[in-house]
């Protein structure tokens, strides 16, 4: 059963990268952060404080997966409320099994996130950490933002990119770091298309099929 890890930072790419890798391999695909966001859209609904641990623990704890794909969790200030809730040690506990059995399932999975190579799947086949520099991911969030016609400038995301950095790399519960088994790759210079040859390239010679 092959379990691809893929971390990193905010706007990195991983999620499309993931996204192809599972389905160039036939594997399923489960985004963790749509986790983490889900939680803090459903505390504010149920007029909670993201900082509050207790309200995000009971938000996930009813946690509904049929609604990770609901559009608005992409919303700019869900991926900020989402980094809040997802420094409480707790919240992280509640969400813990689920993640765990989406990657037992017999087809195996790529799985995206902060501390999938580290904390969820330590064992995973393949672990990628995925970055780019702060300022490329700004320009990219940017300009996906632009086309969803978002008022929102390129410095704002820029600013929101590193506050969300910090937090997530400064949480003490799981913060994003590079499991040291992972193969780092670095898309700032990289197309789409060349992120993802460069992403099967390195899975396949970890597999040995190259
Ligand atoms: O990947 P994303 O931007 O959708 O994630 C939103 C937030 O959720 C991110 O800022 C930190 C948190 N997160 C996490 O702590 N652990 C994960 N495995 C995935 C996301």
């Amino acid at each position: 059963m092959m379990i691809i890890a893929v971390d990193g930072p905010a706007a990195s790419g991983k999620g499309t990268l993931s996204k192809r890798v599972a389905h160039h391999y036939a594997l399923a695909y489960l985004d963790t952060g749509s986790l983490y966001r889900a939680v803090a859209r459903d505390t504010v609904i149920a007029g909670g404080d993201p900082r509050d641990e207790a309200a995000a623990v009971a938000a996930a704890e009813k946690l509904d997966p049929k609604t990770f794909e609901d559009p608005g969790l992409r919303a700019r200030g869900v991926g900020e409320a989402a980094s809040i809730v997802a420094a409480h040690a707790q919240v992280r506990a509640a969400l813990l099994a689920y993640q765990r059995a989406f990657a037992a399932q017999p087809s195996g999975a790529v799985i995206d996130g902060r501390d999938i190579g580290t904390v969820i799947c330590p064992n995973a086949t393949v672990k990628l950490f995925v970055t780019a520099t702060p300022e490329e991911r700004a320009r990219r969030r940017y300009l996906q933002l632009a086309e969803g016609s978002i008022p929102v400038t390129e410095d704002e995301v820029l600013a929101d990119i590193r506050k969300r950095d910090e937090r997530d790399k400064g949480r003490e519960a799981a913060p994003l770091v590079k499991a040291e088994d992972a193969h780092l790759l670095d898309t700032t210079n990289l197309s789409i298309d060349a992120a993802f040859k460069a992403a099967i390239d390195l899975i396949d010679a970890a597999l040995g099929r190259s």
